[in-house]
């Protein structure tokens, strides 16, 4: 007999297909009342796979045979890792696979902050360049620019690399200096934001990221500062970010996340001096399937061999 998944939330058919062929599905959100329909098969869970849900403690100690939660993600902000670790339960996310798409699209985001290159294009479209003639020019550019990375993990350096050969200079903050990384290292962040003027933010979120970015950062950034997120919105303080675009504390900011999504605030939007995405980091639809993969290979390597293949770092590593 196949082994009881729950799936909470919807996934993509082709991912929920994939994981249909090994094992039994849950997928009570297609259930009139989701809550009662986990109920009636919480004992019976040995897996999650997760996209985006919310797995904290109260809904973890529903079930009492869970052995692995596979989440659909790099990011896991969603799930109580340390709880799981206590419980023994197995955490998996989905680094690699998507480490390329996410730096391309955090360059095509800088890109597009700093030459306005959303804002040229609706002019396009408005029916703007007969009549009117040549668009106006830009006072951002990227020649000259300094960038410092927040979270120089595998997405970081894949940024870094992009950065380098578009001849920006590149720093980097985080917990500690990285071994064999020759980017210059900034202890604080504060000290960071005031050695460069264009902020890439690839941190996860969580306690330790809220608010990172406050109005002091964005002060320290300068006039000509450009923020960029392609991590979690948290990290930023969107009410400090919308103030500072306003008075022009810093030039430009670019975002595709936020603290509360779908949600982006009107005091946010209401700037002209902003480009938003609707968090499509990752979302082409090859990286997206290789994605699912890993989720469903995670769950079946751990049920076949009782070893994952990507565990995060606060659950257990079992050999
Ligand atoms: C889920 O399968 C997704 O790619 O959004
Ligand atoms: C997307 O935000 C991810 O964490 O993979």
């Amino acid at each position: 007999t196949k082994i009881d998944i729950l799936v909470p939330r919807a996934m993509r058919d082709v991912v929920i297909d994939g994981l249909a062929t090994k094992f039994n599905l849950h997928k009570t959100y297609e259930a009139a009342d989701p809550k009662a329909a986990i109920e009636a098969v919480a004992e019976r869970i040995k897996g999650i796979a997760v996209l985006g849900a919310k797995v904290d403690a109260d809904f973890l100690q529903q079930f009492p045979s869970l052995e692995i939660v596979s989440n659909f993600g790099v990011g896991y902000d969603n799930i109580n890792a340390v709880e799981c670790g206590k419980r023994g339960v197995m955490v998996t996310n989905t680094p690699d696979v998507l480490t390329e798409e996410v730096a391309d699209t955090a360059i095509g985001l800088l890109i597009m902050t700093v030459r306005e290159l959303s804002a040229a294009e609706k002019w396009v479209r408005d029916g703007n360049w007969t009549g009117k003639g040549s668009y106006r020019l830009t006072k951002g550019t990227l020649r000259g620019r300094t960038l410092g990375i927040l979270g120089l993990g595998r997405i970081g350096k894949a940024i870094a690399l992009r950065a380098e050969a578009l001849g920006l200079a590149v720093h980097y903050h985080g917990r500690s200096r990285q071994a064999g990384v020759e980017y210059p290292y900034h202890d604080t962040l504060e000290g960071m934001a005031e050695a460069c003027d264009t902020l890439m933010l690839v941190a996860p979120g969580g306690e330790d990221t809220h608010h990172l970015v406050n109005a002091e950062i964005l002060k320290a950034l300068g006039p000509d500062g450009v923020l960029i997120n392609v991590g979690r919105g948290t990290v930023v303080d969107e009410a400090a970010l919308a103030q500072a675009l306003a008075d022009n504390t810093i030039h430009a900011a670019g975002l595709d996340v936020f603290e509360n999504e779908p949600q982006v605030p009107e005091a946010l939007l209401k700037q002209s001096n902003l480009v938003v995405l609707p968090h499509v980091g990752s979302a082409s639809v090859h990286t997206r399937d290789a994605m699912g993969q890993l989720v469903a290979d995670n769950l079946s390597q751990w049920f076949e061999k009782g070893r994952a293949i990507t565990p995060v770092a606060e659950t257990p590593q079992k050999a």
